[in-house]
């Protein structure tokens, strides 16, 4: 059993514990965390946790990067779950969340580094045909890319070269800007 809701400051600590374990505290010199420079996109972290306790069982954040000027697009990720809840849904339910979020938030596309097999379910599909590369080693085929705005992905002229950068631009976000400095 478990509850999504908006991350808040608090959640801070837990957080951080439970992207340690999953991706191991030397995550953040890897390529996709560097593309987390920014703030987390506005009111798009959110957490799982246990109704009874309150204790923090996964959590998604997603972070606005620059994909050129006349797409706006988000990047999915870190998810993560606690190793001891893994396997009941708790990932895909804050994905689903996560995504729809985005989609109601008004961003065009959302991109993910992540294995596929995970992430096409969610509609996601391999980026570098639409000319999106990552600045830094990545495995095969884990670049992946869905649109949020219907024919968000079409109107991208395909075999440009697009590298995804951060964003660096700090927007006003209320309770996550205190993350970045966690980040
Ligand atoms: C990946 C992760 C978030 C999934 O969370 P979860 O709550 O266990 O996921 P769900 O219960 O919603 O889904 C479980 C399904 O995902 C699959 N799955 C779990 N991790 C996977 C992975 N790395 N790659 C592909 N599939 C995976 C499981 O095999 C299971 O499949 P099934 O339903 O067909 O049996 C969790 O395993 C985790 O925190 N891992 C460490 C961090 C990480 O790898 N994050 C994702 C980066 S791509």
């Amino acid at each position: 059993m478990f509850h999504i809701r908006a991350e808040v400051s608090a959640d801070i600590s837990a957080v951080e514990h439970l992207n340690d374990l999953g991706f191991g505290t030397d995550r953040k010199g890897r390529t996709v965390w560097r593309l987390r420079q920014g703030p987390v996109a506005d009111g798009l972290a959110f957490i799982a946790d246990d109704p009874m306790d309150g204790r923090v069982l996964g959590t998604i954040r997603f972070w606005q990067v620059d994909v050129g000027k006349d797409v706006s697009a988000v990047l999915l990720g870190p998810l993560a779950v606690c190793p001891t809840m893994q396997g009941q849904g708790i990932g895909r339910a804050l994905v689903s969340h996560g995504l729809q979020a985005a989609r109601d938030g008004g961003w065009d596309i959302c991109l993910v580094s992540g294995e596929p097999s995970y992430y096409t379910p969610f509609g996601f599909e391999a980026a570098p045909p639409y000319g999106f590369e990552m600045p830094g080693p990545l495995k095969a085929g884990w670049l992946q890319v869905r649109d949020l705005r219907v024919g968000a992905l079409d109107d991208l002229p395909r075999r440009a070269k697009r590298p995804i950068r951060p964003w660096r631009l700090v927007r006003g976000a209320g309770d996550v800007t205190a993350l970045r400095a966690a980040g």
